[in-house]
């Protein structure tokens, strides 16, 4: 199944309750092939109607902060968590985001990015399965098994409280760092002298069914 077709697929969603009160699904939007993406938590009032993510205040901020480190939205795919608004704009609940969470990691197995950046808790919780808050984890880098996971602050939060605008400026300094670093060529040992490690000698870190690794980027 490719996206457009993981898109219609769920087009006429019905398996949770969120399916009663939205006006549409909003499935995600930008490059389909980017190595950049954007994880949000849910569709707002505007995002619902208009059937795309961060179009409302949230997005205008988002767009503004791109913008400050030389990225389009055009450069980078946005999805959310949750795919239909929940009412009153409402946390979603545990069983919504299992219910949509398959089908974000459809949306990133198929755009296959090489960085996904979360936007505040739920969107972090989920992607790396662990129940720890954003400004612990914020502008820290995480090695999972395809991709590097990157939380930051959600732009909703600094419009709510204005004392997180700066932390929110700062973790897009942080992810433009990462990006520069990520654009370096790797520096590869010497192959006539680089060590290698028989399997026995490998530790349980080389297997790709560990957890989360904070990468010293930082
Ligand atoms: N907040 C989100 O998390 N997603 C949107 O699409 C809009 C606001």
């Amino acid at each position: 199944m490719n996206l457009v077709e993981l898109n219609d697929s769920l087009h006429d969603c019905q398996r949770c309750q969120l399916s009663t009160g939205r006006t549409q699904v909003v499935f995600g939007t930008g490059n389909p092939h980017a190595s950049i993406m954007f994880v949000g938590e849910a569709p707002g009032f505007y995002e619902d109607r208009e059937g795309e993510p961060f179009v409302g205040a949230a997005g205008k901020l988002l767009t503004e902060l791109l913008r400050s480190i030389g990225l389009e939205r055009s450069d980078i795919y946005i999805a959310n968590v949750i795919k239909c608004r929940p009412p009153n704009n409402r946390d979603p609940l545990p069983d919504e985001i299992d219910t949509c969470k398959p089908f974000l990691l459809q949306q990133i197995k198929l755009i296959q990015p090489k960085l996904v950046c979360t936007l505040g808790n739920f969107a972090t919780q989920t992607l790396l399965e662990r129940k720890i808050g954003i400004t612990k984890v914020r502008g820290q880098v995480f090695q999972l098994e395809h991709f590097v996971v990157f939380p930051l602050l959600h732009p909703a939060a600094a419009l709510h409280q204005g004392n997180l605008r700066v932390p929110l400026k700062e973790d897009f300094q942080k992810l433009k760092a990462v990006l520069d670093e990520m654009s370096q060529p790797p520096i590869l040992p010497n192959a006539s002298s680089a060590p290698t490690l028989s399997d026995s000698q490998k530790s349980p870190k080389d297997t790709p069914a560990d957890p989360p690794t904070q990468m010293s980027l930082f």
